[in-house]
């Protein structure tokens, strides 16, 4: 793979309750124009050829929000889906999630399994969503998955590396360009393990605000950076 192929985008979506906020409006308006932005920035990147995407949509520190919000933000799987479907099926986008819906309403998780159910043969760009999603959660769970391999005997404790341990998180797809919208500066345990050698860009621009223009100047930005992955530049 060339080192600057844009293969696995990934995004924390955020600002949408301070754009909202700004606007005198309550915060779940601002999740909710948030949902638009999901849809067009998806079909955007699947025009560029970008074959996955991972939206940062619930973490598993958000249940820490108030109750009004969280229910708002668990109605939007369908409010979405109701409206997008058609519009990723005509680009034949994938979705996908990655997260603990074990414990998410159950009108969310059906609308999640239906949409993967219904998108499951399109062959374009993967849109996965991350749904009460935490990378430590992530990670205790690989171990354990691991752990009970070496118990019961199908897998030696020598035999564990990096790919072992990769291919079981929920994904493994090494990310090559992480945004952050909304002007903060942190990961907020989003993919620990998938952007160790991501580049990184963020921007002040709030979510909801986030269109194709601001997604190709991330895109110039992340042709014009030097990925040495360790080595030494590629540069002439
Ligand atoms: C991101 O927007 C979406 C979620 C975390 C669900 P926020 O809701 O965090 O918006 P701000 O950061 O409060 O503005
Ligand atoms: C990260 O945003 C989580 C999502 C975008 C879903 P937050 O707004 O929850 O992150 P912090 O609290 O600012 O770190
Ligand atoms: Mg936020």
């Amino acid at each position: 793979m060339q080192k600057k192929e844009l293969n696995h985008l990934a995004i924390i979506l955020d600002g949408n309750g301070r754009w909202a906020q700004e606007r005198n409006m309550p915060r779940i308006k601002g999740h909710y124009e948030g949902g638009r932005r999901v849809k067009d920035i998806a079909i955007a990147a699947s025009n560029l050829g970008i074959k996955r995407m991972t939206v940062y949509a619930f973490s598993t520190e958000n249940w820490s929000r108030p109750d009004d919000e969280v229910n708002f933000i668990f109605k939007l799987p369908k409010i979405f889906l109701d409206k997008y479907l058609n519009d990723l099926m005509k680009h034949q986008i994938r979705v996908e999630y990655i997260g603990d819906i074990s414990y998410i309403p159950e009108g969310a998780k059906k609308s999640i399994n239906d949409s993967m159910i219904k998108t499951n043969e399109n062959i374009g760009m993967t849109l996965c969503f991350a749904l009460n999603y935490g990378s430590q959660d992530e990670i205790v769970k690989a171990t354990k998955k691991i752990v009970q391999q070496v118990e019961d005997g199908s897998l030696n404790i020598e035999a564990i590396n990096k790919e072992i341990f990769a291919a079981n998180l929920m994904d493994n797809t090494p990310v090559d360009l992480l945004i952050r919208t909304s002007g903060e500066q942190r990961i907020s345990n989003f993919l620990l393990w998938q952007i160790a050698y991501s580049e990184i860009y963020f921007t002040d621009v709030m979510w909801p605000d986030f269109d194709e223009k601001q997604l190709a100047l991330a895109i110039e930005e992340y042709k014009r950076r030097d990925r040495r992955f360790g080595g030494l530049s590629n540069a002439k």
